[in-house]
């Protein structure tokens, strides 16, 4: 059936257009296709035959994941364990751990093998409601390696029931040990060919660089992202994570979708970030799993930055799939409201990536819709580490997944 309609006591549209959350009671969603065809009261929704009545089950938009770096292999189980018992993740990085170690694993990686266990990962994010979802390269480092991954990337977004991927060029995370001893060489040669290269053979819609005390630095990350800008892709960047080196700044300054993490980011940064209109993106996963205090989300929301939340789905610092569970510590740890955690991974994630007709329910939008085995939104980001979807529809079908048996919370 290509036109089908969905009752529920609860739809929790996200459109503005509504108010905040958009809340239609005693609703109903038609989807026609890959498009919604109608959302909105019960009482003037089109008859259509083809018509499931959900009760009490809440409906919201499908989740966007806006920063993932879930394209990888490898296990660092031993790192994490040193990290539990005291050890400092960039002390383990120093030695030749941390993303190096996921680098040895995916540059000896083939494509396919790469692919697949993406597609994998991708599938399992589907079922947590997730319908959209931001990959990053990042872990190939040198260029055939990165092409590699984002070919991957392309790869595992065609699968059968995964949520839709847009790919984003993490063109500066470390630096590989065979640019040891030519760093510059290496950062004009992502900026002057790298950059150019990915945009042209359209490998990627956004270029990201990680920009901290031992990481890149402003200069290197605004040479990348200069030549993003130059190359016609949007940019995010990862600044702060662990020091205040200006990133927040120079996301501003250059024009930034987002900036994500900000545990460090001054109160200057701040205010860049808002007049310069770029989203943060907050990644608790990391900080807890970095057993780091959070970001200033207070600031931050009060100077009128749009919050998004992710999961930031990564084998070292973010050790999880799980974008709801990423929103139950925005709230738990970050002090977010479960309003704003679900802004934060449907709307406002949407608008960081650039997709307007996505993360809110309305009339033409792209049919992504989860149906929760939850009696209410605010009930999303309060059972821990279950999937607690009934129904996932990913542009307008609906996937092989979900609870079957209602609990009835
Ligand atoms: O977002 N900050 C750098 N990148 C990742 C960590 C990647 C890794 O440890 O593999 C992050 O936390
Ligand atoms: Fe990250």
């Amino acid at each position: 059936v290509s036109v089908r309609a969905l009752g529920a006591r609860r739809i929790v549209t996200c459109d503005p257009a509504r108010g905040a959350l958009g809340v239609v009671e005693d609703g109903v969603l038609v989807v026609d296709g890959a498009r919604i065809a109608y959302v909105g009261p019960r009482s003037q929704a089109p008859q259509v035959e083809a018509f499931v009545d959900f009760g009490t089950r809440v409906i919201t938009p499908g989740l966007i994941d806006a920063h993932t770096h879930a394209c990888w292999l490898g296990s660092r189980h031993a790192e994490y364990a040193i990290r539990m018992a005291g050890g400092d993740y960039r002390a383990v990085a120093r030695a030749g751990g941390g993303i190096l170690a996921t680098h040895r694993a995916v540059a000896s990686a083939r494509e396919e093998d790469l692919a697949a266990a993406l597609a994998a990962r991708l599938g399992r994010m589907a079922t947590l409601g997730v319908t959209t979802v931001e990959v990053k390269s990042g872990y190939g480092l040198e260029a055939a390696h990165e092409k590699k991954q984002l070919a991957a990337i392309a790869r595992a977004a065609g699968h059968r029931d995964v949520p839709a991927v847009v790919p984003t060029f993490l063109a500066l995370h470390a630096l590989p040990d065979s640019a040891r001893a030519h760093r510059a060489a290496y950062v004009d040669r992502v900026a002057g060919e790298l950059v150019p290269e990915v945009a042209r053979e359209r490998l990627a819609r956004f270029v990201d660089a990680y920009v901290d005390a031992e990481a890149f630095t402003i200069e290197e990350a605004r040479a990348v992202g200069n030549a993003a800008r130059a190359a016609g892709l949007g940019l995010r960047l990862h600044v702060g994570q662990f020091a205040d080196i200006g990133g927040a700044e120079l996301a501003a300054s250059l024009g930034a979708v987002t900036a994500d993490h900000l545990e460090h980011v001054s109160p200057g940064g701040i205010e860049a970030l808002a007049t310069a209109r770029v989203a943060a993106v907050l990644l608790p996963m990391a900080s807890v799993s970095l057993r780091q205090p959070p970001p200033p989300v207070a600031a931050l929301r009060a100077a009128g930055v749009p919050l998004i939340v992710a999961s930031d789905a990564n084998p070292g610092t973010a050790p999880t799939e799980s974008l709801p569970l990423a929103m139950a510590f925005a709230v738990h740890a970050y002090g977010l409201t479960p309003e704003e955690a679900l802004l934060g991974a449907t709307r406002n994630a949407a608008h960081g990536l650039g997709l307007g007709d996505r993360g809110l329910l309305r009339e033409g939008a792209r049919a992504d819709v989860v149906v929760w085995d939850l009696p209410h939104e605010q009930a999303i980001v309060q059972p821990w580490g279950v999937a607690k979807t009934h129904t996932v529809i990913i542009g307008g079908r609906e996937i092989a997944a979900g609870a079957s048996v209602s609990t009835g919370n």
